[in-house]
């Protein structure tokens, strides 16, 4: 008796698993648990097996139709799908046969996959933006090497071998000519090199320091400026600056102009802005001075225009530099700048 309950456990189990259609499992169940089914016809004969072995047997039976008809149910759920009719080609090129498909486990109604679209990174948003405002103004955009040459990176702006603000620039070299540039004002050589006044170009990309805490990253992004051309000021400076900050930030925010050092500019400012975070009153973003630094800027130093040829009775020029992801930081209220470089789609889908 236990042998054929573990015969119709075999075949049965084989055949649910085999079966195509609700058709197939129906006819099962009868043959098996039907009226006259195989594990019917075992559980009638129970009654006529002895007194010690009826209970074994009786429990084995039970448990074995108990298993037969849970299968039968998984299996009738893994069948389940739906008839999809849709028009196909017939031989002649029209689309008029209707075709019934069947699609085994397919449930129409379950929520589709979410498809993500993909974005421009904050920084990028931020530096385009930047760059089209100065393309109102009349600039246009060039490019430079992120491999440098010592000469353009120091040497040509005026920073000699062991002038100390190659100190300023944690500086992470290849060999003693080459490096990976600390700034964007190379290009402000490369330009020059290659066109004469008058110029106004605008120089976006990626520089390397070697610094890394909640304001500072290895790499990040500059915008460079130089305009030159036959009386260039520095008011002119001031208006194209004041123009910039007023169109990135808040038509009327505060602009203040502090004097500063470059080696490369002379006279050299670094350009505030009214605090956009406490709009002056003093916060921990502005260490409570209500100012908050955005640029640096000056007239193009002399010795810049001697190393390309420029001449200084001419010519003059201003040029300035502006860190991308202290602007993004500003604009968005963002308080560490490493958030740009994680990679958290949880973050970057915020812009
Ligand atoms: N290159 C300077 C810096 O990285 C910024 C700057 C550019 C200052 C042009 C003056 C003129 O800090």
């Amino acid at each position: 008796m236990q042998e054929r309950l573990e015969e119709i456990r075999t075949h049965s189990l084989e055949s649910i698993e085999s079966a195509s259609s609700e058709e197939d499992l129906e006819n099962i169940r009868v043959r098996v648990l039907g009226r006259k089914g195989e594990l019917t016809t075992v559980l009638k004969a129970i009654g006529k097996l002895s007194a010690e072995e009826r209970p074994k047997i009786g429990q084995l039976a039970n448990k074995l139709k108990k298993k037969i008809e849970a299968s039968i149910n998984a299996r009738k759920e893994a069948l389940k799908g739906v008839h999809i009719s849709g028009q196909g080609p017939t031989p002649d090129g029209s689309f008029k046969a209707t075709t019934d498909f069947f699609i085994p486990g397919l449930d129409p109604t379950l929520p589709g996959r979410q498809r993500r679209l993909g974005r421009l990174h904050p920084i990028t948003q931020v530096m385009d933006e930047i760059c089209s405002v100065f393309e109102r103004m009349g600039f246009t955009v060039a490019h430079g090497p992120e491999v440098e040459l010592d000469f353009y990176n120091f040497e040509a702006l005026n920073i000699p071998p062991d002038h100390p603000a190659r100190d300023m620039q944690d500086t992470f070299y290849i060999d003693d000519k080459v490096l990976l540039r600390t700034h964007t004002s190379p290009v402000q050589i490369h330009a020059m090199e290659r066109h004469r006044p008058p110029m106004r170009v605008i120089a976006p990309g990626k520089v390397y320091r070697c610094d890394s805490d909640i304001t500072h990253t290895p790499m990040f992004h500059q915008v460079e400026g130089l305009m030159v051309d036959r009386d260039v000021s520095f008011a002119g400076l001031k208006g194209v600056l004041t123009a910039f900050v007023q169109q990135i930030f808040d038509p009327d925010t505060l602009v203040r102009f502090r004097p500063s050092f470059f080696p490369f500019t002379e006279p050299s400012a670094e350009i505030d802005i009214q605090c956009v975070i406490c709009k002056g009153k003093g916060c921990r973003i502005c260490s409570h001075t209500g100012w908050l630094e955005v640029l640096g800027a000056g007239m193009v130093h002399p010795e810049v225009f001697r190393h390309v040829g420029y001449d200084t009775e001419e010519f003059s020029g201003f040029a300035f530099g502006l860190g991308v992801e202290r602007i993004a930081m500003l604009r968005f209220g963002i308080d560490d700048i490493r958030l740009f470089y994680d990679n958290d789609l949880r973050f970057l889908h915020q812009f």
